[in-house]
């Protein structure tokens, strides 16, 4: 048998920058109470979410991904040339082919990249940082570029007041790439496409090309909840197990952005000590999906609620059902 070279690349990877973008529109409670029968008091009590951010003209998916992503490569201080793999999360890009992380990694002037989106919906940018860090380890790419975007807008459904208050769009990025040390812990992720009903897409392309409608996303919030705060909470305690940690020797936990409540129960289920900082941008930016996690890390680091160097434990979960966490040490 002929011997094939394999790869091989540092022990170690790490996130070395995070950047972010918001939209300008910003969509308070009272806004959506002329498209569904609610009240501000029920989405704050029932959420935590008081307001989030929309697209206005001029702004979409591209321009907010361009924007998070030359962040996080400014910040990071590398050289752009040295980027081998682009991987945009995101469920809400109009396009199924081409995919768009060509296209960024073009305006972004990074020259022949690999580069593809996947879809992993909330669990999106861990899902893409699970594959960042391997790629880097693997000696694939010397850094990788994770961007998560999504305009979740278009796609709400203002009229189901299950779901169209929850849901804002943004994007988050990182960088990954080499290190000494490790500050990216073992993934825990996976699926059930048994509850593929439980978050969906009203209508197939086809469908929606024969009947004129254009599909939204339905959500049977109650199952989602139900899943979240019993599977996913054991998950959490999985990616600390993974990573050889005990609650205690976290300095920050960001969950994905779902709703208060299943982070208050999160946060009961691990027993976290009062002083681990927990990301809450649910209250301003509701759910980004896939870039809900990237955002929150940005927020937390700008306001300075979280430093570089603490150790961080996110998790992200949604449509499929799938979800994806690991310990990270912050940039
Ligand atoms: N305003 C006022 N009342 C409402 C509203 C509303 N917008 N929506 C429902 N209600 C009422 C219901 O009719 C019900 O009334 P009843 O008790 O008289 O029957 C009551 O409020 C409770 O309804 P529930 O559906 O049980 O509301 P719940 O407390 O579960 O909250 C919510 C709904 C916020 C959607 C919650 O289930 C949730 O957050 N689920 C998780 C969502 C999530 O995690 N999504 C993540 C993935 S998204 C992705 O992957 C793209």
């Amino acid at each position: 048998m002929t011997e094939i070279k394999a790869s091989t690349g540092p022990k170690y990877a790490r996130i070395y920058s995070v950047g972010s973008a918001t939209p300008s529109r910003v969509i308070d409670n009272e806004f959506l109470l002329q498209y569904i029968d609610s009240s501000d008091e029920w989405i704050t009590q029932r959420t935590g979410i008081k307001e989030r951010r929309w697209v206005a003209e001029g702004e979409n998916i591209e321009t907010l991904a361009m924007e998070a992503a030359g962040k996080a490569i400014e910040r990071a201080g590398i050289d752009r040339a040295e980027i081998g793999a682009v991987i945009l999360s995101t469920i809400s890009h109009y396009h199924q082919t081409p995919a768009l992380a060509p296209k960024l990694a073009h305006q972004l002037g990074i020259p022949d990249a690999a580069a593809y989106d996947i879809s992993a919906a909330c669990a999106g940018f861990c899902y893409g940082l699970a594959q960042a860090e391997s790629i880097v380890r693997a000696g694939q790419a010397k850094y990788v570029l994770v961007i998560a975007g999504e305009v979740i807008s278009e796609i709400t459904n203002l009229e189901d007041r299950g779901t169209a208050f929850l849901f804002g769009d943004g994007a988050g990025a990182v960088i990954v790439g080499p290190s000494e040390t490790n500050g990216i812990g073992p993934v825990v992720w996976g699926s059930d496409g048994g509850q593929e009903n439980v978050i969906w897409q009203t209508a197939d392309w086809h469908t929606a090309v024969e009947t004129g409608v254009f599909p939204k996303l339905g959500m049977d919030g109650r199952a989602v909840f139900k899943w979240a705060t019993s599977f996913i909470a054991r998950a959490t305690k999985k990616c600390l197990d993974g990573a050889g940690l005990t609650p205690d020797q976290l300095d920050v936990f960001i969950p994905h952005q779902a709703n208060d409540r299943i982070t208050d129960t999160l946060l009961r289920y691990l027993k976290l000590p009062e002083t681990v900082v927990v990301a809450r941008t649910i209250r301003q930016l509701g759910n980004n999906s896939a870039a809900t996690v990237p955002m929150a890390m940005d927020a937390l680091l700008s306001s300075g609620e979280a430093t570089s160097g603490q150790t961080a434990l996110i998790i992200g979960f949604g449509a499929g059902l799938v979800y994806a966490g690991q310990v990270i040490t912050l940039p």
